[in-house]
């Protein structure tokens, strides 16, 4: 694991862009691994002046996200499918027919995790994987649980989870409760994962997540299995790193 130390959300945002920078530059087709929530916006920002700038081009590389919520889909403002559209996919040539995310109107939750998980596998491994960190510890939507699930699934959205998402609402019963969500497989076979914390909210899941057992209660505390773990957690995030 390498912790790269950010002052603050901004200087998180251009290190993680220049790391998806340096890996579309070497190898023009990779495989991205993208999220969504506040967490990567600023990071997606500087992919896209970089592109704008003419230092990178995304036009061979395909993406895969994490998740959807289970009803949501293109046409739906509150839709990780547009979520994508609007901070990222417009903004850079990447081609719309390489950008995949889990189809949220597809209420055949078996179908719909098995066409995701034949996807994943048909790209190949994931080159670079971005992650955010949810405040109880869930990376996608993997929520604590006594397990840790490999394949896409359906998963019922932990209250906090849902309260977290609530500021994307506006109302808390407009959150969806369910969502589809890549599993852990794809995410640590990865060849690299980022994972991205900013602010003293996640201080403490981080410090348990890395220095804590690894344990299904703490989803993200299996990335510490990850062989090629890159985090970038600015100050406020590492308080209770040491
Ligand atoms: C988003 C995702 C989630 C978020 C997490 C943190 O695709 O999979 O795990 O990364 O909920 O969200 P933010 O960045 O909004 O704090």
């Amino acid at each position: 694991m390498r912790i790269i130390a950010a002052s603050n959300y901004e200087e998180m945002s251009a290190r993680a862009a220049e790391i998806f920078v340096a890996q579309v530059t070497l190898k023009p087709d990779s495989v991205l691994g993208l999220a969504t929530g506040s967490t990567p916006v600023g990071t997606y920002q500087r992919m896209a002046e970089a592109y704008r700038a003419g230092k990178v081009s995304f036009a061979a590389c395909r993406t895969v996200n994490l998740d959807e919520y289970v009803g949501l889909g293109p046409g739906d403002s509150q839709s990780y499918h547009e979520f994508m559209w609007e901070n990222l996919f417009s903004h850079i040539d990447v081609k719309p027919e390489h950008t995949n995310l889990p189809d949220g109107k597809n209420l055949d939750a078996v179908a719909e995790c098995a066409r995701y998980d034949a996807l994943i596998a048909a790209l190949g491994s994931i080159d670079l994987q971005i992650l955010g960190i949810g405040h109880n510890g869930h990376i996608a939507f993997n929520e604590p649980s006594d397990h840790f699930v490999a394949g896409t699934h359906m998963v019922e959205l932990d209250a906090q989870t849902i309260e977290a998402n609530q500021r994307f609402f506006e109302r808390r019963e407009d959150v969806p409760t369910t969502a589809y969500t890549m599993g852990m497989a794809p995410i640590l076979q990865a060849r690299q994962v980022l994972l991205l914390v900013s602010g003293e909210a996640k201080a403490e899941i981080l410090r348990r997540s890395l220095t804590g057992p690894i344990t299904p209660e703490v989803p993200a505390s299996i990335l510490q299995l990850h062989p090629n773990l890159v985090v970038i957690a600015d100050d406020a995030a590492r308080k209770w790193l040491t």
